[in-house]
């Protein structure tokens, strides 16, 4: 019976994950621990409303068992010490350097934990992958605390999060299935069923699938590739609606209600973004490369290639139809998140947007509700496009829409956040120069009401 868990990465999966777990398992103790000071600060913030993480209904959840059975800190020794099962949910991001650059997942943060993990543990322990992980990770955490001599056993179990951004809270609270994977030892499936036991304390027993690592490890970076794969479809159908006056969004429905196809994730838009879809393909593409399957690795690259031309056409468009030129002229970007009701911003389809529009010269208001102005500088610095200075003399970040709209040529709507649907758009327009274009980037906002007020207005894929 486990009960005391670690949880190493107070991120966007670790916090809102365990923060789950602990509210349906009062009887486990669980603390979340990382190195970044301010990040376990804001955890810990008095007022709940301050937690680093946007998502609805995390900080309800946060608040009912911080303090009770959640601990947010930055002693990481003494909680992996305490703890039975230890949850790694580091960032893993996308290699800069070297072998795989541009593409392999970098595993230097999944290393260093399992070192620590190595020298700290005097008690056997479950080790938990919950970061998204290229298939057979889970064997370099193994050699790693196999070759401690301290005499200590580790089972190591695949659990990947499938949780979207925006929906944490519901999709923990109802998952369409948990997966575990673990080795098919007694003592791997004794470590599988620890697991299992804390799940079932809210999810229904049909849903928690149970396989080998390798299947468990694989499934994730699958899905996460068929997700994005219908994203890019539906988009590369857009850019041929445009051109033959079909309706992506008709398109969508007639073939959403194909049970074999189903309605969901055929949403077209300005590109997908978020931390899992690129970098996850790239490292599909990046092993499928390695075994030499190189028309599996082109067969997933496309729907990157897909996205980035997405992007790109989007900025293309709003410069060809600003008579050739943005040159001086200011844009209003409503939107910078890479989708709605979260504060993320990670390979947004904004900041390449706005990083075309900026090497023409525009200038450039951004309102997002939940973004703050020194993120928006950060990705856009990331890129190194430019000098940091001239990313701040050519966009403002503004906290009010109107504000961001007032005497723009365009706006450009990147973020699908319900309130700008719901605007005083004859104010904005009354506020624009003429002619007053708006680049829908999510299909989000009437277009028959938008034109009536006088707007010259295109969404994607009509
Ligand atoms: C994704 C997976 O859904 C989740 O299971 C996994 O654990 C992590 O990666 P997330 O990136 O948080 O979750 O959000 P998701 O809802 O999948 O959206 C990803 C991107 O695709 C967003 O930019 C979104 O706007 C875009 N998208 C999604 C579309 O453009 N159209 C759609 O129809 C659906
Ligand atoms: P994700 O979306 O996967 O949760 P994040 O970047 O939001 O990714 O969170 C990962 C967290 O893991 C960061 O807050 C980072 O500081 C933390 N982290 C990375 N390496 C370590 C480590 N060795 N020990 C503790 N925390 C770590």
């Amino acid at each position: 019976m486990i009960k005391n868990i670690c949880c190493i990465g107070a991120g966007y999966v670790g916090g809102p994950t365990m923060a789950v777990i602990a509210q349906k398992c009062p009887h486990i103790k669980v603390t979340v621990v990382d190195l970044n000071e301010k990040r376990i600060a804001a955890w810990n913030d008095k007022d709940v409303n301050n937690i680093p993480i946007y998502e609805p209904g995390l900080s309800d959840v946060v608040a009912e068992a911080r303090g009770r059975n959640l601990f947010f800190s930055t002693e990481v020794d003494k909680a992996i010490d305490e703890a039975d099962m230890i949850f790694i949910s580091v960032n893993t991001p996308t290699k800069t350097y070297g072998v795989g650059k541009g593409m392999a997942a970098d595993l230097k943060y999944i290393e260093l934990c399992a070192r620590q993990i190595a020298r700290v543990a005097k008690n056997d322990k479950i080790v938990v992958e919950k970061s998204t992980l290229p298939v057979r990770t889970a064997q370099a955490i193994k050699d790693i605390l196999d070759h401690t001599g301290n005499g200590v056993n580790f089972q190591i179990l695949s659990n990947p999060e499938f949780l979207a951004e925006g929906t944490a809270i519901e999709d923990l609270f109802a998952p369409d299935r948990v997966l575990i994977g673990g080795d098919t030892t007694t003592e791997g499936q004794k470590a599988i069923q620890a697991l299992v036991d804390i799940y079932a304390n809210w999810v229904p027993k049909d849903k928690i699938l149970t396989t080998n690592v390798w299947s468990s490890e694989l499934s994730k970076l699958t899905a996460n590739a068929f997700l994005a794969q219908r994203v890019s479809s539906i988009n590369a159908m857009s850019e041929l609606c445009e051109k033959t006056g079909a309706d992506v969004n008709e398109v969508a429905r007639a073939i959403g209600m194909d049970s074999r196809i189903g309605p969901k994730f055929l949403k077209a838009s300005v590109g997908f973004g978020g931390s899992c879809f690129q970098k996850d393909i790239l490292n599909l593409v990046y092993i499928a490369k390695t075994y030499g399957l190189n028309e599996v690795a082109d067969y997933w690259e496309q729907v990157i290639i897909m996205n980035d031309h997405q992007k790109r056409r989007f900025a293309k468009n709003i410069i060809s139809t600003l008579y050739n030129t943005v040159s001086g002229k200011k844009i209003a970007f409503l939107g910078w998140a890479f989708k709605k009701d979260t504060n993320d911003t990670r390979e947004s389809a904004a900041i390449y947007v706005a990083d075309d529009l900026l090497s023409e010269q525009a200038n450039i208001a951004v309102f997002d509700p939940k973004v703050e102005e020194k993120q928006v500088y950060f990705d856009l610095d990331y890129l190194e496009t430019r000098k940091s200075e001239a990313n701040k003399s050519g966009l403002v970040v503004v906290d009010n829409p109107y504000e961001a709209c007032k005497n723009a040529h365009a706006i450009a709507v990147l973020t699908e956040w319900d309130e700008f649907a719901t605007y005083d758009w004859q104010k904005i327009y009354d506020g624009m120069l003429k002619p007053a274009f708006v680049f829908d980037g999510r299909n989000l906002l009437n277009k028959a009401a938008l034109e009536k007020i006088g707007f010259v207005y295109q969404a994607i894929g009509s």
